[in-house]
């Protein structure tokens, strides 16, 4: 019977150009200029299910985007394993940064992907990477191979807060009954350092507006006599961090576990070079949390951010300008344990305490979520480990990540099922950035990788 080794070689430059196709459609949640691109997206991944051999495929329709469904049944005495992704991209901005146009796919080799990366908005985050497992199904079915039941959900608004998602999952438990979910939405350390992630952080997003006078003002015949609202804004963000860079919002940490020593010396064992880091990001020093490294700083512990900041004048030259208000998107990545409504309410509550007499301030919460932990003493985490060690011929490293899947936490809720996390992506891909890109090899890896996984599973289910 044929090996996945050799399929890959065999298909490998169908399944880029399939990837490629597939990321010609600027699928953007976030601005309704591409809602009709969002949609043909939509109808794209499930003609690929299709093709690979998924039956039921359905185009389920929410109040949003709607969620990309499929299956393929071999006996109800089988696990099924339910595979989750997302077809929507972040918005490319800022353009005049991409080398080649966001929607325009090509492949360049870089130094860390000699073999090509393929360049586009997406490629990683996440067409390409749940794309994998649409051709892994492919090889499966096509060779006769697939051990147990496979569900595919993929749906259009992850990268805007998966809205339609939660309340599809709500009701539709019965159809979604799995398991295990399986996951290609993060990354590994490197790439001849395969990695498991085991935990991610939770999401609270707010958008604060100051209002300072009614209007605009002469800044030199008002300056001085009334509250400037972006010099309060920025005067209160800046407070939020006291100097060994803590959150200041009280009760922000009552909830955070922290690790034991024994769990950070085992964090610290992954490789991971200082001024490599620094190096990469042109930068002289590290910055953060005073008593962490850099590792635990950008996991385990969490964070606040400004996004986004803006008011007044910023176009050509000079206007002498009061602005009536200032704004800012604000962002916390939480851990698990931390409740993101709870943080939010905490972040609105002393964001308005601090507002000084003579300004107005308002809080917007966006949308948020829960970090989720992994436990790796877990059949799927086992059979996972195992499938790497077939491809890279090691042992991956579990590793907790300071992204968000907020919608994670809902499953288990919701579902009753723990999930996998197996990324291919690298950090240096710049998802989110201009120059997205996605390793040729890492791509076809994950391909490689996943049957092993559904085999594992299946086999180690049964004991
Ligand atoms: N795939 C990312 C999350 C991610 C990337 C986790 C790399 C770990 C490693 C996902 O698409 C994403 O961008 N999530 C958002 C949150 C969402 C609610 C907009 C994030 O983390 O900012
Ligand atoms: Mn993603
Ligand atoms: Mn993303």
């Amino acid at each position: 019977m044929q090996n996945i080794g050799e399929y890959v070689v065999q298909h490998r430059d169908r399944f880029i150009k399939e990837l490629v196709e597939l990321l010609k459609i600027p699928s953007v949640s976030a601005d309704p200029a591409f809602s009709q691109d969002v949609m043909d997206t939509a109808q794209a991944v499930a003609r690929s299910l299709e093709r690979a051999g998924c039956t039921a495929v359905e185009i389920c329709e929410t109040q949003g985007y709607p969620i990309v469904y499929g299956e393929r049944k071999v006996s109800a005495d089988l696990p099924t394993v339910l595979v989750y992704g997302h077809y929507d991209v972040q918005p490319p901005d800022p353009m005049d940064l991409w080398d080649s146009p966001p929607f325009e796919p090509v492949i360049k080799a870089t130094e860390l992907h000699p073999e090509g990366a393929i360049f586009a908005r997406g490629a990683c985050d996440d067409k390409g990477q749940f794309y994998m497992h649409v051709k892994a199904l492919e090889f499966m079915v096509k060779t006769d191979q697939l051990p147990c039941n496979v569900k595919f959900m993929i749906e259009g608004e992850e990268e805007v807060g998966s809205r339609s998602l939660a309340a599809f999952v709500e009701e539709n438990q019965e159809k979604l009954s799995n398991d295990i979910i399986l996951i290609s939405d993060t990354g590994m350390i490197a790439k001849e350092v395969p990695s498991i992630t085991t935990g991610l952080r939770g999401l609270s997003y707010v958008e604060v507006e100051v209002t300072g006078p009614n209007r605009d003002l002469h800044s030199g015949l008002y300056g001085g006599a009334v509250a400037n609202p972006i010099n309060i804004l920025a005067k209160m963000i800046a407070s939020l961090h006291d100097e060994n860079n803590h959150i200041t919002i009280p009760g922000f940490y009552d909830n955070v576990i922290e690790l034991s020593q024994e769990e950070r010396a085992e964090m610290a064992k992954a490789p991971f070079e200082l001024e490599a880091y620094k190096d990469e990001l042109d930068i002289e020093a590290v910055y953060g949390e005073k008593g962490y490294t850099t590792n635990e700083r950008n996991s385990i512990r969490p964070t606040l951010d400004v996004n986004g900041i803006w008011g007044g004048y910023i176009g050509e030259g000079a206007k002498t300008v009061i602005a009536s208000k200032a704004y800012a998107k604000i962002s916390m990545r939480l851990v698990p344990n931390q409740d993101w409504e709870e943080i939010t309410t905490l972040f609105s509550t002393h964001f308005k305490n601090i507002a000084p007499e003579g300004v107005k301030v308002k809080v917007t919460p966006h949308h948020g979520g829960q970090g989720y932990v992994t436990p790796i003493d877990y059949v799927g985490y086992r059979a996972a480990a195992k499938a790497y060690e077939t491809t890279f011929g090691k042992t991956p490293i579990p590793q907790r990540t300071g992204g968000s899947i907020p919608i994670i936490s809902l499953f288990e809720k919701e579902l009753g099922s723990k999930t996998i996390l197996m990324g291919f992506g690298l950090d240096t891909d710049a998802i989110h950035s201009p120059n997205e890109h996605f390793g040729v090899w890492n791509y076809l890896k994950g391909i490689e990788t996943i049957p092993y996984f559904y085999s594992n599973f299946t086999e180690m289910s049964k004991q």
